[in-house]
């Protein structure tokens, strides 16, 4: 805030089907600027139903990740924090446009082979002969953090 930012980072989302609900806390808590980046298949519905709520963006078909974060660096935004599921997570890893990677691993297990994956099928450009840097492990009460430079953009912003 010292530095003139706001409080609350920019808050993003990114949806193919448009089907986002307008009283979610996504976009109605805080007074975050709220951006929805919408595949143009989606985007009449799409700002019928959250154009007063958020900025709708028309983000092409199909929506390129790459794209996404040329379209926020325009907007100012030069960090992003990626959570995903598994989907999100590939696309953005496979593309090569992760800097980081911050893993929990916690003490459980879930124990259902049909559970959600951390990131679905895909290339990746960290596999046995190109391992991602570990760059740091630090416990957090019964959990672990693990944080990967991808990049050697790690540990810039
Ligand atoms: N922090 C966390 O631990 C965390 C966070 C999120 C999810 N999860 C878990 O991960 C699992 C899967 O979650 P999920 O299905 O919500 O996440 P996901 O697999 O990453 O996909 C979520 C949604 O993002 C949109 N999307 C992704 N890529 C897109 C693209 N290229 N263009 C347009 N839209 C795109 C789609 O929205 P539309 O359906 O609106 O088109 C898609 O349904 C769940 O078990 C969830 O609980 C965990």
């Amino acid at each position: 805030m010292a530095r003139g930012r706001p409080a609350s980072p920019t808050k993003v989302t990114l949806t193919a089907r448009g089907d986002l609900d307008p009283t979610a806390r996504f976009f109605t808590a805080g007074d975050a600027a709220r951006l929805v980046y919408c595949a143009t298949g989606a985007l009449e519905k799409t700002r019928e139903r959250l154009g007063r709520v958020a900025t709708i963006v028309d983000a092409g078909e199909p929506v390129d990740p790459g794209w996404l974060l040329a379209d926020l660096a325009t907007r100012d935004v030069r960090r992003l924090m990626v959570e995903g599921g598994g989907t999100m997570h590939a696309q953005f890893l496979t593309a090569g446009l992760a800097d980081e990677l911050h893993l929990v691993v916690a003490p459980f297990f879930v124990g259902d082979g049909r559970a959600p994956r951390f990131v679905g099928d895909g290339s990746f450009p960290w596999h046995p002969g190109h391992r991602a840097r570990l760059a740091e492990a630090r416990q957090i009460g019964d959990v672990v953090l693990l944080c990967y430079a991808l990049s050697d953009r790690f540990g810039e912003a």
